[in-house]
């Protein structure tokens, strides 16, 4: 299947008045249509990163230095204003990290989601389509007239998911959708995201911390250290524990709801700074099987197995 969104050695820069950070090197991954793809990563690692510079969403100072994404076959790296703007909303539609940035404060939810939809041309049937889509979201249409501070954080969550949802777009990128919610409130909207992608059939990329989650219900992971793929894989591959030292170690550190904790355990030390990346393979400080010359060259991402790709100088390329 040829991908919907292709982003191929993508790397991007935050030029400081220091100097540039390396947020992300050499970045490439691709999305089928109507593929969940999850990305994982510790906090700091360049998913947001990453993913705002693939639509052209990076704020600065943030500078893509090189690379290509492709959308439905277009460069996006050459769109001028108009083409960014439908690609945004038509082509792929982002739910924001903050849901409470994704909202403004001073409008009512009715209002932005009007706004939403007139901004792209639908100028019929506006309130109808509104309550179409709380509804689709499970929240009653009645807070089309509520402003976002009256809503829970669950609701605000499910409306921002709703405004990406607007226009129908063939694929999503939610930036830690969940990641402020209880358990409980996490799992139900969840359930409504899978039960509205299996009715449309849109791609979804996931941004979470939370590797658990992922494997769970995504199709593929890709995990990223340091501002680096380190492994991409199908779900059951990971689930079946991976294959890089890095994805080993978040398996390991993940707590078991049933049977033997002793071996869960977190991997020692902290990811880098971006002023001080460690040279060759950016795990190697944290890696228990790092050889001398893990601190030297740098292992690139490539294929060790079907659809299974991971940057380890001790992981035979097929
Ligand atoms: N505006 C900025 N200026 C300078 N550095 C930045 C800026 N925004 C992010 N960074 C740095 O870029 C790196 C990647 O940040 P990013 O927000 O993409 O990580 P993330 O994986 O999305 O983390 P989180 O899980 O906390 O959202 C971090 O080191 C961060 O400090
Ligand atoms: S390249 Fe070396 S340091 Fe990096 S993950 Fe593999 S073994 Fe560990
Ligand atoms: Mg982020």
């Amino acid at each position: 299947m040829s991908a919907i969104l292709d982003i191929r050695d993508l790397s991007v820069a935050w030029m400081t008045p220091s100097g540039p950070l390396h947020a992300v090197e050499d970045f490439s991954l691709s999305i089928a249509p109507g593929e969940i793809v999850g990305l994982v990563g510790e906090s700091g690692s360049g998913k947001s990163t990453a993913m705002l510079a693939a639509i052209r969403a990076l704020p600065a100072p943030g500078v893509i230095t090189s690379g290509s994404v492709t959308f439905e076959d277009r460069e996006v790296l050459s769109m001028d204003e108009a083409e960014l703007r439908r690609l945004r909303w038509r082509g792929v539609s982002l739910v924001p990290q903050s849901a409470l940035s994704a909202l403004n404060p001073v409008l009512t939810i009715g209002a932005q989601i009007a706004d939403t939809l007139y901004a792209h041309g639908q100028t019929d049937s506006i309130a109808a389509r509104s309550e179409e889509l709380m509804r689709l979201v499970e929240v009653d249409p009645i807070h089309l007239r509520s402003h976002p501070h009256q809503l829970s954080g669950g609701m605000r969550q499910r409306i921002a998911v709703a405004l990406a949802l607007a226009l129908d777009p063939p694929m999503v990128i939610m930036d830690e959708p969940t990641t402020a919610l209880d358990v409980v409130v996490e799992r139900q909207i969840l359930r409504r995201i899978l039960a509205l992608r299996a009715a449309r059939g849109f791609s979804i990329l996931f941004i979470t911390h939370d590797l658990s989650l992922l494997m769970a219900f995504a199709d593929r992971v890709a995990v990223l250290y340091a501002g680096r793929l380190v492994e991409v894989a199908d779900s059951a591959t990971i689930r079946a524990g991976g294959q890089h030292p890095y994805t080993q170690g978040l398996i390991r550190s993940i707590p078991r709801l049933h049977g033997d904790m002793s071996d869960v355990r977190g991997i020692p030390g902290a990811p880098p700074s971006l002023r001080s990346l460690p040279t060759g393979c950016r795990f190697h400080p944290r890696c228990s099987r790092a050889t001398p010359d893990c601190a030297h060259a740098v292992p690139l991402l490539r294929p060790i197995g079907t659809a299974h790709d991971a940057a380890c100088h001790l992981l035979e390329s097929t």
